[in-house]
């Protein structure tokens, strides 16, 4: 959560004023970092929790187990069904924490946020 609060502080969030920091931790142990990057064009503004994850494969860093994130001790950032599908795609294992609005850290598994994601259907026998 920590390493949240520091991803947190790079947040550009001019329009909502709501700041969130992401902390992605991958099996090898190191912690990759997203923030919330808003844009004038508020549809292509980006969650911390993406943005942790483009940042982490696109340094080759494809296996996670937990991510902390935090829009601050009075926020409340549960990930959005966006990043839900995004953090699943990557590990289906994954251990989620949040703060909610009262500032206690909520633990969940990937799968109990997102019980049927979609999956890229496979034929059989493939
Ligand atoms: N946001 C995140 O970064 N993560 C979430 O899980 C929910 C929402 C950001 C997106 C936008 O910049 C701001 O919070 C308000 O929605």
């Amino acid at each position: 959560m920590a390493d949240a609060e520091k991803a947190r502080a790079q947040a550009y969030a001019p329009y909502s004023k709501f700041k969130v920091g992401a902390a992605l931790l991958t099996r090898g142990g190191r912690i990759v970092h997203g923030c919330n990057v808003e844009n004038a064009s508020f549809g292509l503004s980006i969650c911390a929790e993406r943005n942790a994850v483009w940042k982490a494969v696109s340094e080759g860093e494809r296996d996670f187990v937990a991510v902390a994130v935090t829009a601050g001790r009075a926020g409340g950032a549960s990930p959005c069904g966006a990043c839900r599908q995004v953090l699943h795609e990557f590990a289906p294992g994954l251990v989620v924490y949040w703060r909610d609005g009262e500032g206690r850290i909520v633990e969940r598994t990937i799968g109990d946020l997102l019980r049927e994601p979609f999956v890229w259907p496979r034929r059989r026998g493939k």
